[in-house]
């Protein structure tokens, strides 16, 4: 038996104007993408900003469904549209935003596991790590390294 470490690191900011201007205008982004989101069942309204390597910006937001499971999420809406209009593109980051109409977000909205999962596979394709800043209305905004980070013990296609 032997225990292992595992570690991740994530920066925590206080306040969106401490973050690098590419990182303050991808998250303006991702709130201009929320403009879009469809959320009449959680008002919850949520939007994604993919930043490409050749500066191209790609927009996602939650698109919800009567029949509830059918929805989706931001961040695979905007990651699809990445691997369908932009198959060889390298991917820099991803910026995440939400708010609700029920309750004022005050903290952080990191990607769901499902969408961790969705995201780390394009990440291991390209073999560069991309960064995934998230936020609420208010409050911290918290940038990590990668997707692996945020998924460890993660199931890929190595197992096939
Ligand atoms: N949602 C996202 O868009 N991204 C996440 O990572 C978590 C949840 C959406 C799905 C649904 O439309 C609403 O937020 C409430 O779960």
């Amino acid at each position: 038996m032997k225990k292992i470490n595992f570690s991740s690191q994530a920066i925590i900011y206080d306040d969106i104007s401490e973050l690098s201007i590419e990182d303050q205008n991808l998250m303006e982004e991702a709130n201009v993408a929320k403009n879009s989101s469809y959320a009449p069942y959680s008002k919850f309204n949520v939007g994604a900003a993919i930043l490409l390597e050749d500066g191209t910006i790609v927009h996602g937001s939650n698109q919800e469904n009567a029949a509830y499971p059918s929805g989706m999420c931001a961040e695979r809406v905007a990651i699809w549209k990445v691997g369908s209009e932009y198959p060889n593109a390298i991917i820099k980051k991803i910026a995440i935003i939400a708010t609700s109409s029920l309750k004022t977000v005050d903290k952080p909205v990191g990607p769901c596991g499902a969408c961790r999962q969705t995201l780390l596979e394009y990440e291991l394709n390209q073999k560069t790590p991309f960064e995934v800043l998230f936020m609420g209305e208010v409050g911290k905004i918290v940038k990590t390294t990668s997707l692996v980070s945020l998924l460890p013990f993660s199931f890929d296609s190595s197992y096939l």
